[in-house]
Order: structure tokens, then sequence, then C-alpha cells
């Protein structure tokens, strides 16, 4: 799905670029969507399908979003500011004793290592890339589609 919602943007950009060639006087593409255009294309902000498409690295294992429930990971929603482990889910020992705060310090540090940050986890995975931590906190902040269908 979202995989289709990138192709058809990807397919979008291809026309306006065209439009804009091919006839000067007359141009196909709007200044809306040459904004549109250059927001999805500036690393700084990225597009709102950019957002859920970083939430697809943890989305095996948690939901995010009004009514979301535990899985084979606790539920995300409202993470940022929580203390850790504050959610109805079965915890590791060495996540309820850890004594984090989930806050944007200790998710970017989690984020790109958790073994390192809280040893001994469960949360089986290996870290975002560098470049994709930003943005996830962003989305955890503030989802833009519900993941918990
Ligand atoms: C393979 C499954 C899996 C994946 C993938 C995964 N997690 Fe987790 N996550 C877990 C489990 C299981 C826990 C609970 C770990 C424990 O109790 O030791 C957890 C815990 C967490 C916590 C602590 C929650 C709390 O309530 O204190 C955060 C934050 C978190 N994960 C974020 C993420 C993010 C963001 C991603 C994607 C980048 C992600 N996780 C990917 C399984 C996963």
């Amino acid at each position: 799905m979202t995989l289709a919602v990138l192709l058809v943007a990807g397919a979008s950009l291809a026309v306006i670029f065209d439009g804009s060639r091919a006839a000067d006087d007359s141009p196909v593409a709007t200044s809306t969507d040459r904004e549109a255009v250059q927001a999805a294309a500036k690393p700084g902000s990225p597009p709102q399908e950019t957002f859920a498409r970083v939430f697809e690295a943890c989305a095996h294992c948690h939901q995010i979003g009004d009514g979301a429930r535990a899985t084979n990971g606790p539920a995300l929603t409202g993470i940022v500011g929580k203390p850790v482990a504050s959610t109805d889910y079965p915890y590791s020992a060495a996540m309820r004793t850890s004594g984090l705060i989930w806050n944007e310090a200790t998710l970017r540090d989690f984020l790109a290592d958790p073994a390192e940050i809280v040893p001994g986890s469960r949360m089986r995975f290996d870290g975002l890339p560098e470049g994709d931590i930003g943005p996830m906190i962003e989305f955890l902040k503030n989802p833009v589609s519900d993941t918990s269908g």
C-alpha cells in the first residue's frame, strides 16, 4: 500500500518534470505541485508517507495510534514522554528495571542500538540507520496513520 503510494508519487514527479520541460509558457505543474515536490525531496521535512514507511521497521512487533494494542511488543502510542515499561505488556526484567524515561535523547540512543541501551531486552532489533531516527521520533510523537488496523 505504502509502496503503491510511493510509486504513484514517483510517476507524478516524472510527469511534472516532463511537463515543465516541454512547454515553458503553459506550465503543467502548478506552484502547489512544485512545492509538494520540493517538500518531498527535502531531507529535513519528510512527507507523511515517509513517516509511515519508516514505521514499517517496527510494525511487525508494534502498533501505534488510537486503539493500538500490545502485539509482539508493547503499543507505542504516546511513548515520547512516558516512563519505560508503563503499558499493559509483559516486559522483560531488563526493560522494567532500566529506569529510562522515553524522551528524544533516550529514544535516539535506544533506536540506534537497543541491545546496548537495554542489555537483555527482548526487543530483537539491530537498530535503525542514523538517518531514519529523526523521522522515526517525529512519527512516534505524531503518528500520521493508525497502524492498529
Ligand atoms: C522483532 C520485534 C520488534 C521490532 C522489529 C521492534 N520492536 Fe520495539 N520492542 C519489542 C519488544 C518485544 C519490546 C519489549 C522488550 C522487553 O520487554 O524487553 C519492545 C520495546 C520497545 C520500546 C519500549 C516500550 C516501553 O513501553 O517502554 C520502544 C520505545 C520500542 N520497542 C520501539 C521500537 C521502534 C521505534 C521500533 C522500530 C524501529 C521497534 N521497537 C522495533 C519488539 C520489537
